[in-house]
């Protein structure tokens, strides 16, 4: 690349990647616009992707990356790719897996955290950043009943607050985990989820080296919740065969039907066999916002840690995991790395010092800004309203002959159609084919049945009617 500096000149900045104040302002203008557009066709059109993946592949092998193209009309390309080739959150007829329909201020949020980039793996370069994730987490904390001075960090998912905490788990079973790993156990180690659980939790066990089948799957009972007392004989089995138990982790709001384990048993069992107990509310935990739902989750505040994500039922964008544990000191030892380039060496503090993370993206602000202009009682009207649209979905639904087979109180509901439908898997194809609702098929207690969740905060009565008469077409055509 040639440049035109003199010997005393720096070289010019790269215009296309640093364009000038008056070119940056021209194009966010534009993008804002376009944008807003985009993502309102979104909202009123086809659910599922429309783009035709040949078409995409050809246009992608155009890029080469030796000739340099003009940005505009490249940001108009890449909406284009978003505003058919995915599904969409944005439209209210998505009645999904958990994944929302982004709130506006958490959007705002990213646009701050993208234009500042922040750091913030340390409280020496990102002090306010710092302190204002630690204020959020503090709250919710609170929220949930945690003793005084709980703490935690935000995460990029679910997953990586799950993982943390089985890590926290072997850590404080043996202290000397950290330095000789499973190595330091007398026997090899488990740990306790129901066969609701979220699939991740292998992947987790994987990852943490204690070998996937580490992972007990504790039976359900008939509404697919932990049956406690499996779970009890389980942990007493492994321990008579020298087995290693670590950690015993409750859902508050399954994956595929949003049901909460009994929190407070499930607690009891966790101290007398002195292991770690964790509460994986990914989802469920929105419901702490609620005065009339957060009862729901009585036993949370009993956990050794919780998972919270807020890119789920708290509707902020990808992805804002939260983990959150009193017992912040073994948080610091399963993260405690000495690093004399860092701005700041504060265990208590630095998220790199407690957190599977290094660089960091200033995540937690996605929450701050939602939960602030908000507050509780926006966000327990948000967690209500979707209540009351999934009740709007099941009196319609039965109204029609359908089956309800699980009594979640929370915004999920697991259908069976009446006889003479098609097989399930060919009613979802044939919803998802017209494109007008999305639902999906999963498996709850051993069978399959088509799974609703609310995950858009606005979906009205006509996106309910375009969902059930969407799933009711399938009868009678079989
Ligand atoms: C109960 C539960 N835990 C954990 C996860 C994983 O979260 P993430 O997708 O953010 O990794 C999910 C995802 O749906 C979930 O439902």
């Amino acid at each position: 690349m040639t440049t035109n500096a003199s010997p005393a000149e720096l070289p010019s900045p790269v215009a296309a990647l640093f364009p000038d104040a008056r070119e940056t302002l021209r194009v966010e203008d534009w993008l804002t616009r376009e944008l807003m557009a985009a993502t309102e066709r979104a909202a009123r059109g086809p659910v599922m992707p429309t783009l035709e993946p040949a078409l995409l592949q050809r246009e992608l092998a155009a890029f080469d990356f030796e000739t340099p193209r003009a940005l505009e009309p490249l940001l108009a390309w890449t909406l284009a790719q978003l505003e058919h080739g995915v599904v969409h959150l944005n439209n209210p007829r998505y009645f999904g897996l958990f994944n929302p329909a982004p709130n506006f201020p958490a959007q705002c949020a990213d646009r701050i955290a993208g234009a500042f980039n922040p750091q913030l793996a340390s409280s020496g370069s990102s002090p306010a950043p710092v302190a204002i994730e630690a204020h959020v987490i503090g709250a919710i904390a609170q929220r949930a009943g945690l003793p005084n001075g709980a703490g935690g960090h935000f995460t990029t998912s679910g997953s990586e607050a799950n993982c943390t905490a089985l890590i926290c788990a072997l850590t404080r079973a043996d202290p000397r985990f950290g330095t000789h790993g499973v190595r330091a156990f007398s026997g090899p180690v488990a740990f306790y989820s129901s066969r609701e659980c979220q699939p991740a939790w292998f992947k987790i066990a994987h990852q943490c080296g204690v070998g996937r089948t580490a992972l007990r799957l504790i039976d359900v009972d008939a509404h697919g919740r932990m049956d406690a007392d499996a779970l009890a004989e389980a942990l007493t089995r492994d321990r008579r065969e020298g087995v290693v138990p670590v950690l015993i982790s409750a859902t508050a709001g399954t994956t595929g039907a949003g049901m909460i384990d009994p929190l407070q048993r499930c607690a009891a069992i966790a101290r007398e066999h002195g292991v770690w107990y964790h509460v994986d509310a990914a989802w469920g935990g929105a419901a702490l916002c609620s005065q009339r739902l957060r009862g729901l989750l009585a036993g949370i505040e009993l956990a050794d840690s919780i998972t919270i994500d807020a890119h789920k039922w708290f509707a902020t964008t990808m992805g804002c995991g939260m983990f959150i544990t009193p017992h912040r000191t073994v948080l610091s030892e399963a993260f405690r790395v000495s690093a004399d380039f860092m701005p700041s060496t504060l265990a208590s503090v630095d998220p790199y010092l407690n957190s599977v993370q290094w660089s960091r993206r200033f995540m937690g602000l996605r929450l701050f800004l939602s939960l602030a202009a908000a507050g509780w009682d926006g966000y327990g009207a948000h967690v209500e309203r979707a209540l009351a649209v999934i009740e709007r979905v099941r009196e319609r639904l039965t109204a029609l002959g359908w089956s309800v087979v699980n009594d979640s109180q929370l915004a999920v509901l697991c259908v069976l159609p009446p006889p003479g439908f098609p097989p399930l898997r060919e009613i979802v194809r044939r919803l998802l084919a017209g494109a007008r609702a999305w639902a999906a098929v999963t498996t709850f207690t051993g069978r399959e049945v088509i799974r609703i969740c609310v995950t858009h905060g606005q979906s009205a009565r006509e996106d309910v009617e375009a969902l059930v008469e969407g799933l009711n077409a399938a009868g009678g055509t079989s």
